[in-house]
């Protein structure tokens, strides 16, 4: 069989938009990511730029993270995971608030900059920021040679790939794959993990890039979801602990390509006001994993269907709970709490990019939106 391929086509190697390519690639990426860095059987792991200024990290009164966007998104996943495991003090910031508030920093703090370009303005000049006023600053890009990778004291690359689509995908989730090795490496230095732990923590973690394939494959359940609540005007995103910034970013991807109002809320936080707007029009996507407060999240989604609000819920395989209250599950694997976020994140993915492909939108290049934005 003869194959007739455009340049355009080759480009996405056959898929429709490279955002779709990237989720796609989101096995591989994770795994480069990680490849050679993470020696799960001997239980060691190696970040040259964090060997190589350990001191800076075990002696640092705190850790502040600053970025943008996603990237901030995958910064607060950063921060539950190093005080969870590591137990130092993390604070994340907007590049943009940091840089002009007048920020307290002396030279006892570690900044870890964040950005997939390594061009973000704010980010750069957060950086510059600290620099001057003594911090010990960490990179974690993805663009090689990249103008905040250069202007980092040490740092390292997620290695995800070129990702071209405006709506980042496999860079979130490099960037919590390199957040999660951060914080193991601090943690076992600290003394704050046992070698078996760590060791039986980074095999759970190689299983991941075949978890996501696994769940790459429900993109028809997901695109049947999409069918439903194409044309919501307001949707709503809960999720808690690790899974919070999963629903921030959840929002995010469905407000960027589809131009639908989305907010995401810890669960917790719903019946402080976005209780409110529930009604039979709205739908609430919750992550409703079997680890992470289930119980709390299960009496949230009871008092959304009292509401009569629509939930589609993100639960883990075998649940039977959740089932029979919401109206769409979506089932993951099984994994550690701290790793949910990297299997949670790709049903948002997959949902975002098949609501917005059936609005007939410009998925890889929204509408006012960069995918560097080099200006503040
Ligand atoms: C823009 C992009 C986002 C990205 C953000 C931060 O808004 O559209 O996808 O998350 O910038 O970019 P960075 O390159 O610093 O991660």
């Amino acid at each position: 069989q003869k194959l007739k391929l455009s340049l355009d086509q080759i480009e996405k190697s056959g898929y429709d938009h490279f955002m779709l390519k990237e989720i796609h690639e989101q096995p591989k990426a994770i795994i480069d990511t990680y490849r050679g860095r993470m020696l799960a059987d001997e239980g060691i792991i190696r970040l040259s730029g964090i060997d190589d200024n350990i001191n800076r990290f075990l002696n640092a009164e705190r850790i502040i993270i600053v970025a943008c966007g996603t990237s901030w998104h995958a910064g607060l996943v950063g921060e539950y995971l190093i005080e969870d495991k590591a137990r130092i003090p993390v604070e994340v910031e907007y590049a943009s608030e940091f840089r002009y508030r007048n920020p307290i920093i002396t030279s006892k703090d570690v900044v870890i900059a964040i950005s997939q370009s390594g061009e973000t303005a704010d980010t750069l000049a957060a950086i510059k920021l600290a620099k001057a006023k003594g911090a010990f600053v960490f990179g974690i890009c993805n663009v090689v040679g990249s103008s905040i990778a250069r202007e980092t004291h040490a740092g390292a690359y997620t290695h995800a790939g070129p990702e071209i689509g405006v709506a980042s995908t496999k860079a979130f989730t490099t960037q919590i794959t390199l957040l999660t090795l951060i914080a193991l490496k601090l943690a076992s230095k600290k003394g704050e993990i046992s070698k078996p732990q760590l060791r039986e923590f980074m095999q759970e973690m190689q299983l991941i890039p075949k978890k996501i394939e696994a769940l790459l494959k429900i993109e028809d359940k997901v695109k049947e979801i999409a069918a439903v609540y194409k044309n919501a005007t307001n949707c709503l995103y809960l999720g808690r602990g690790f899974n919070f910034p999963v629903a921030l970013e959840g929002a995010l991807k469905l407000k960027e390509i589809s131009y639908i109002h989305a907010e995401g809320y810890p669960a917790a936080e719903m019946k402080h006001g976005p209780i409110a707007l529930i009604d039979e029009n709205m739908p609430i996507f919750v992550i409703a994993t079997s680890k992470g407060h289930y119980e709390k999240v299960v009496s949230n989604i009871q008092e959304i269907k009292s509401r009569a609000g629509k939930i589609i819920a993100i639960v883990t395989e075998g649940d039977t709970q959740v089932r029979e209250i919401a109206d769409h599950v979506i089932e993951i694997p099984e994994t550690a709490e701290a790793l949910t976020p990297l299997l949670t994140t790709i049903p948002f993915q997959l949902l975002s990019y098949h609501i917005a492909v059936m609005l007939n939108k410009n998925v890889d290049q929204p509408r006012n939106l960069a995918k560097s934005v080099t200006v503040e």
